[in-house]
């Protein structure tokens, strides 16, 4: 199965970004555990980045041609994008939804996410296990 991993605006900066929330592995180690993974669970992986909204809308609808499923971490966009939203709705596979910290912990504007309505699952809270935690269900999930 195909897995797409998208992350959304700022999490290039893992590593340095707020260390005290986001933890101290970069976006590249990330990749690494989840490309590592996917090989002990016999998934193919897309992992990218974008710091732009229509980027991530065009990846997200790209993916029905090219994916099973999705994990995304959309970072800020949760918050604000009405076509993250859309795209993942109109596409249709399954999503999980990532973020590092626990949004519910933090300032209010963080608590709803538009993606939360569209996705299959959610993990917040546990930093990049997350990932890993993600594949393992769609992997599950997909067999
Ligand atoms: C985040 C949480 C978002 O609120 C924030 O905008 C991010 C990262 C997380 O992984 O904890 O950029 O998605």
């Amino acid at each position: 199965k195909r897995i797409l991993v998208l992350n959304g605006p700022n999490l290039n900066l893992l590593g340095t970004r707020e260390p005290g929330v986001y933890g101290v592995a970069t976006l590249r180690d990330i990749e690494q555990s989840c490309k590592a993974l996917a090989v002990e669970l016999g998934l193919t992986l897309d992992f990218r980045q974008t710091n732009s909204e229509g980027e991530l809308v065009t990846w997200i609808q790209d993916a029905r041609l090219t994916s099973d499923a999705i994990v995304i971490n959309p970072a800020a966009y949760s918050h604000t994008s009405v076509a993250v939203h859309d795209a993942l709705k109109a596409i249709g596979l399954p999503v999980v939804e990532v973020h590092l910290s626990n949004i519910h912990q933090r300032e209010s504007f963080r608590h709803h996410s538009y993606v939360s309505l569209v996705a299959t699952g959610v993990i917040c809270g546990l930093g990049p296990s997350g990932y890993t935690l993600a594949l393992r269900a769609l992997a599950e999930q997909l067999q």
